[in-house]
């Protein structure tokens, strides 16, 4: 059988030569006439935007790739057909991808930041220039979850969203539980064996994940959610006693990224928090990342992979690359925003969650009636009571029923004023029941 004819060559410009750059730029010379049969043209990377050409970079320094390194990053992506951003931060990468974006080319980028801050202004102008814009590699490396969500299930209705989409704080609760070890010694460890950054503080204070969830929801819901609309709690208050007393009750703690649907709007929000041992999330071991997602008529399905590191994040840039580069020979073209629904974007207050609360207790009679009936005041039903002693106190872990999160706040206020209450050891919510 002869080889299909492969039409003009596509000139891909690539803007950053990190981690991920330099792996999409190797897998793009590598796979060359792969792509091209899937793809029905050649891809010619024409150029590698830096900011510090002699810097060395491990694939590229020596390689046949060092040549296209540039620091003329505006020239270069008015000049190609398809540009990947793989550089982070804002600026300059929103105006790069703009003035690519205005010289009619498609853009592939995997940068979280700039879609949950300001990604309608990307969309916008992709639409009024008839180009793709591309992100599957922003939220969770490898896994397919941009595709599916916007794409497969845009014939469904996703109720709600569960993602462990930080690996690095993956990590750090699963050292913890299975080591005994607090945080501290784990983040350090995370941070001497590469797992986490040298300031890990976007991972450990949830906005890396807020920035992916803020992405997941405005697809799902088909409503703009950006970064502001997340509540955001980070893992820094955890204790190794929560970790244990999770194990205790027959949960794990997770950092989630959870967006839902209420019957008033959308909340989205991002915390640890207890997941049962028996939910597929709680599986989730190390630095990997996974979605589970609700949809009404698919039912529940979960997304599993690497949600970082070079290769992984490659291979997901690498098929969106694919998927602009077919537009441009076979024509047609990916989708477009999808924001018609304008779901209100709701406070965390108003989410429905339950939470574990561990308080520190006079051990005398009369005292869980006490608890009991501040708990009942404030219309929230208990689900269960467990006592320890602890020393000269006992130690209570109470475990409501769904409730808002408002009437748990208030509630867990008033427990704090019971006078038989010692103190409020921690208070976890409670999610994937
Ligand atoms: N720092 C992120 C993580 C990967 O630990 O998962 C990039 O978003």
């Amino acid at each position: 059988m002869s080889a299909p004819s492969l039409g003009p060559a596509l000139r891909v410009a690539l803007l950053g030569c990190g981690v991920v750059g330099s792996e999409v730029a190797t897998l793009l010379t590598t796979h060359r006439d792969e792509l091209a049969s899937r793809v029905g043209a050649p891809l010619d990377l024409v150029g590698i935007a830096v900011r510090e050409v002699s810097r060395p970079r491990a694939g590229v320094t020596g390689t046949a790739l060092e040549a296209l390194l540039t620091q003329d990053a505006d020239s270069l992506v008015r000049e190609a057909d398809i540009v990947i951003e793989v550089m982070g931060g804002i600026e300059p990468a929103r105006e790069l991808l703009l003035a690519a974006i205005a010289s009619g080319a498609s853009v592939v980028t995997a940068n979280k930041a700039l879609l949950a801050q300001d990604g309608p202004t990307l969309y916008a102008a992709a639409d009024e220039a008839g180009v793709d814009v591309y992100f599957e590699a922003a939220v969770a490396g490898a896994i397919p979850i941009i595709r599916p969500v916007r794409e497969s299930l845009a014939g469904d209705q996703v109720e709600r969203i569960l993602g462990i989409v930080n690996g690095t704080t993956n990590y750090v609760l699963d050292r913890m539980a299975s080591e005994g070890l607090d945080l501290d010694e784990v983040v350090a460890e995370a941070q001497r064996l590469g797992y986490a950054e040298a300031d890990p503080s976007a991972d450990v204070d949830g906005h890396d994940a807020a920035a992916k969830a803020a992405i997941l929801a405005s697809l799902a819901f088909h409503t703009r959610v950006s970064l502001e609309d997340v509540a955001v709690e980070g893992i820094m208050g955890l204790t190794a006693d929560d970790i244990a007393w999770a194990s205790r009750t027959g949960q794990v703690v997770k950092l989630l990224a959870i967006a839902e649907r209420t019957t008033d709007g959308v909340v989205v929000r991002v915390h640890p928090a207890l997941v049962p041992e028996t939910h597929p999330l709680a599986g989730v071991r190390g630095a990997f990342n996974a979605v589970f997602v609700e949809a009404s008529a698919a039912g529940e399905l979960m997304f599993y992979g690497r949600g970082a590191g070079g290769a992984p994040t490659a291979s997901a840039v690498l098929g969106d690359v694919v998927s602009a580069a077919r537009h441009r020979v076979l024509g047609g073209k990916g989708p477009i925003e999808s924001s018609y629904a304008q779901l209100p974007v709701l406070p965390a207050s108003q989410a429905l969650t339950r939470v574990q609360i561990r308080i520190d207790v006079q051990d005398r009679p009369g005292v869980l009636a006490k608890v009991a009936a501040v708990v009942a005041e404030h219309g929230v039903s208990i689900e269960a009571v467990r006592q320890a002693p602890v020393g000269e106190v006992a130690h209570l872990v109470v475990t409501t029923h769904a409730a808002r999160q408002d009437a748990l706040d208030k509630t867990v206020e008033a427990i704090r004023g019971i006078d038989v209450v010692d103190r409020v050891v921690s208070v976890l919510r409670v999610e994937g029941i």
